[in-house]
């Protein structure tokens, strides 16, 4: 048995989206910006999905742009905010997703702008009184740039609150909503925002395809140069399979939502109600039974000469997990999300995250591995 609790990281296809990619990529080859009907064909496919993916967050079909995937979103988002939108000032947090955290860094010292980290407490959260008093200085155009849901330890922010906030003191807002769009229902009308970003492969979609929605009333400059496709702000033939096929698994990702919700939330609850009942001395990370990913869960085992290893051991067992966050893991660099909670660095973190696909037997399946290798309240009492 192979049991995949990376799904933060990224999830497996869903066979629907497969095949809608291959019929998509043996029949529409023609150029879309052709004008015969192989490209207005193959036109047509892109449109339909810009649509789909429009109508789920309830936004304009000329706000969503279709991308790479979240890091060119999210760097979209923050440059083009800095360079067309006149924008002096960024809020943000440590625990932000790499993506946002070097570009930051870029806008910084390229462009002098002045980035502002919020504190933030043992379990990841920021603080709004924090961020309205930063608001209230209004003498720099600011951004705030703030994730829905951290990938590492899950902890969420209200997405309402920081948008009242950000109207209130004239202030734009951009959340990196990697983990979430797909996840949780997102409603552009009611949540004033001018930036999110979504990526297929976080909801069973393709890798290298995701789309940013951009507020209407954000009138910005190409963010890559060269032909006008993407209304003129990304240029490049498009990657028709791709987005037909982030289209498909928005879909039924929004379709099956609370189905999902609800299932997986439930595999989450069982794994914490097991890991409690029967492992000596663990601790969970970030606001895990507060405002919290119901796709993740990250555990923090004692230190011991057998969990030293923990991750390559649950590899070996059969698992796919992952320490800290997925885009570093196998590196040997700590992570910065847990760095910024003060977490022990003695402790073995790992990041559990579910889908559908995953089931109650793999569950137990993976307690029981974990038995063999760390504390039991057995092996202690
Ligand atoms: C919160 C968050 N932001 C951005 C990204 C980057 O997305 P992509 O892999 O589509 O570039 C990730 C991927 O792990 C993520 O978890």
């Amino acid at each position: 048995m192979r049991v995949y609790l990376d799904n933060a990281a990224t999830t497996p296809i869903t066979e629907e989206v497969l095949k809608e990619m291959t019929n998509c990529l043996r029949h529409l080859y023609g150029n879309p910006s052709s004008i015969h009907s192989d490209g207005r064909k193959a036109r047509a496919a892109i449109e339909n999905a810009r649509k789909s993916i429009a109508g789920y967050l309830n936004a304009s079909i000329g706000e969503i742009f279709f991308t790479s995937g979240g890091t060119e979103s999210n760097n979209m988002a923050i440059k083009c905010a800095v360079r067309d939108l006149g924008v002096k000032r960024i809020i943000s947090s440590a625990t932000e997703h790499h993506c946002v955290l070097h570009t930051l860094d870029t806008v910084e010292s390229a462009q002098g702008i002045e980035v502002v980290h919020l504190e933030v407490d043992s379990k990841g959260r920021i603080s709004m009184e924090e961020l309205e008093q930063l608001l209230a200085d209004k003498s720099q155009k600011t951004l705030v740039s703030l994730m829905h849901a951290n990938n590492e330890i899950g902890t969420m922010v209200s997405m309402d609150r920081i948008s009242e906030l950000c109207e209130t003191y004239g202030a734009y807002y951009h959340s990196d909503t990697i983990q979430t769009t797909g996840h949780f229902p997102i409603d552009v009308e009611k949540t004033k925002i001018d930036f999110l970003s979504g990526s297929a492969h976080k909801f069973h979609g393709p890798k290298g395809c995701g789309f940013i929605y951009i507020n209407g009333n954000s009138k910005l400059k190409p963010f890559i140069d060269g032909g006008s496709q993407e209304r003129n702000m990304r240029g490049g033939t498009e990657n028709i399979a791709g987005i037909v096929g982030l289209a498909k698994a928005f879909e039924l990702a929004n379709d099956n939502m609370d189905e999902r919700i609800e299932y997986i939330s439930n595999l989450r609850s069982y794994f914490i109600q097991e890991l409690k009942e029967n492992f000596e001395d663990i601790q969970f990370n970030g606001d895990y039974d507060g405002q919290f990913l119901y796709t993740v869960i990250s555990v923090s085992f004692p230190p011991s000469p057998k969990s030293e290893l923990l991750l390559l051991n649950l590899d070996i067992l059969g698992i796919s997990a992952s320490g800290g966050s997925a885009c570093t893991s196998g590196a040997e660099a700590g992570s910065h999300v847990l760095s910024a909670i003060k977490a022990d660095p003695a402790r073995k973190t790992i990041r559990f995250s579910f889908s559908h696909y995953n089931t109650k037997e793999e569950i137990n399946f993976v307690l029981e591995k974990l038995k063999t290798i760390v504390k039991t309240k057995e092996t202690v009492s």
